[in-house]
C-alpha cells in the first residue's frame, strides 16, 4: 500500500525557504507542498510563482495557511519570530522543522520545547551539518571513547570577511549576530559529539567593531548586533568549553576545533581558511588529526576524511519528513537545541553584563 503524502507548508518565504522548497520537491510523491505564507504582502505568492508552482497556495497570514490542516511546517522566518511561528504551527496540529538558531532567548526556546512536548509534536532545529559524514566521523571518534575523559574543548571557526547583511544584522529581526548565526553550529558540532551535557556558567565578551564600521560593512548604520564573541563555558561533567566566533576580523581564522582527552586529543582544522568566507562550521570540515602517546612515542595521526555522498540540507529535511511519516521523534532532540540556545543566551547576557552568568533552565 502506498503511504500517505505529507502535507507540508513553509512559513517565511525569504532566502532559506528556497532550500527547504528544493528539498521537499526532491522528495517527489512523499510530499505535497500545500502552501506558504509571509508577513510581507504578496511575497509568498511571488516565491511559489518564481519556482513555477503557481498552483501552490500562498498567504499573507500564517493563520490562513495553518487552517489548511498541515502535517509538517518549515519555519524559515528571521530569528525573532521563530518562537511565535513555531508555537502557532504546533498548536494548529503540525510537526515543525524550525531554522537555526532555535530562537533569540532561552525563555522562548523553553516555551517552544514545552509546547511541542505538551502537543506531542516533533520540533527539530535546522542544523544541517548534522548530516555531514565528516561531522559524523568526529562524533564517532569522540563517542568511541578513544580520547578518554574529555575535559577541555575549543571550538573555533569564524569568517575573516563574512557579515551577511539583510535581516541578519538587525537586532529587532535577528536578535543576536554572529554568535547565534554561525556560533550555534560550532556549539552543536562539539556538544553533539559529547552527548550535550548541561551548560552551567558562561563568561563572555562580544563586540561589533567591524559591522559598525562603513569601511568593512556597507550597511553599518543599520548594524546593531555582535560580529565577534569569545566565551568560557563550564559544562556538567567538569568540562571547559572555549568558544570563539566572528563574522569579520583581521585574522585568517579563530583557530581549530579541539577535543582534549586523558588518552588522546582530536584537532579539526577549519575548512576554507584564506578564502575570506570560510572557517565556520556551517561549511565543510578541514583536515582532522589525532594526538596520542603510543608506547611513550608522541604520535600525530591524520584521519582520512569521508566524501559526502549527498546534500546536507536535503538530509535534514528528509530526516524530518521521515520522522513525521513514521511517527518518530525529533531527528535532532529538541532538548539539545534548548541547551544550545541556553549557551547563546548566556554568552549574550554575560557580554552585556561584563561578568560570568549562571545558566538556569527553569520549566524543563
Ligand atoms: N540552515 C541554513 O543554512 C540557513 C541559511 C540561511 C539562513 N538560515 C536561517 O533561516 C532564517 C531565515 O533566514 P533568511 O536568510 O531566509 O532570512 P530572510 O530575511 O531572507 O527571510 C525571512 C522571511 O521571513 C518572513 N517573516 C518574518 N516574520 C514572519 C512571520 N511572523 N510570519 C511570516 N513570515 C515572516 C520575512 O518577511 C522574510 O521574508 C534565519 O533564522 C536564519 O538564521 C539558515
Amino acid at each position: 500500500m502506498k503511504s500517505k503524502k505529507l502535507r507540508v507548508g513553509i512559513i517565511g518565504t525569504g532566502g532559506i525557504a528556497n532550500a527547504h522548497l528544493k528539498s521537499y520537491l526532491r522528495m517527489g510523491d512523499e510530499v505535497e507542498i500545500v502552501g506558504g505564507s509571509d508577513i510581507v504582502p504578496g511575497k509568498a505568492r511571488e516565491f511559489f510563482d518564481n519556482a513555477g508552482l503557481t498552483d501552490v497556495q500562498a498567504f499573507d497570514s500564517n493563520d490562513e495557511l495553518l487552517s489548511l490542516g498541515l502535517d509538517a511546517v518549515s519555519i524559515c522566518t528571521y530569528n525573532s519570530t521563530h518562537a511565535e511561528c513555531t508555537i502557532a504551527a504546533i498548536e494548529a496540529g503540525a510537526h515543525v522543522l524550525c531554522e537555526k538558531p532555535m530562537s533569540v532567548t532561552l525563555d522562548d526556546a523553553i516555551t517552544m520545547y514545552n509546547c511541542a512536548k505538551e502537543n506531542n509534536k516533533i520540533l527539530t532545529i535546522g542544523f544541517q551539518p548534522r548530516y555531514d559524514p565528516n561531522m559524523d566521523l568526529v562524533r564517532e571518534i569522540v563517542g568511541s571513547g578513544a580520547l578518554g575523559e574529555i575535559y577541555y574543548i575549543q571550538t573555533g571557526g569564524g569568517r575573516r570577511r563574512g557579515i551577511p547583511g539583510g535581516t541578519f544584522v538587525r537586532k529587532e529581526l535577528a536578535g543576536v549576530g554572529a554568535l547565534a548565526d554561525i556560533g550555534c553550529y560550532s556549539l552543536d558540532m562539539v556538544l553533539s559529539a559529547i552527548g550535550y551535557p548541561k551548560p552551567l556558567t558562561v563568561s563572555a565578551y562580544a563586540s561589533d567593531r567591524f559591522g559598525k564600521n562603513p569601511k568593512y560593512f556597507s550597511d553599518a548604520k543599520n548594524f546593531d548586533v555582535d560580529d565577534f564573541s569569545v566565551a568560557l563555558i563550564r559544562l556538567e561533567g567538569d568540562i571547559a568549553l572555549d568558544f570563539r566566533m566572528s563574522w569579520a576580523m583581521h585574522m585568517d581564522s579563530m583557530g581549530d576545533t579541539m577535543f582534549f582527552g586523558t588518552d588522546a586529543g582530536l584537532k579539526i582544522k577549519p575548512a576554507g581558511v584564506g578564502t575570506g568566507w570560510g572557517g565556520a562550521w556551517d561549511g565543510t570540515i578541514g583536515p582532522i588529526y589525532m594526538y596520542s602517546d603510543i608506547n611513550g612515542q608522541l604520535c600525530e595521526t591524520s584521519i582520512p576524511l569521508r566524501t559526502p555522498s549527498d546534500d546536507r540540507f536535503y538530509g535534514k529535511v528528509k530526516a524530518f519528513c521521515d520522522a513525521v511519516a513514521t511517527g518518530g521523534t525529533a531527528p535532532i532532540p529538541t532538548i539539545e537545541s534548548v541547551y544550545n540556545q541556553a549557551i547563546v543566551d548566556g554568552i549574550y547576557r554575560s557580554s552585556q553584563m561584563g561578568k560570568e552568568v549562571e545558566i538556569l533552565l527553569p520549566g524543563l
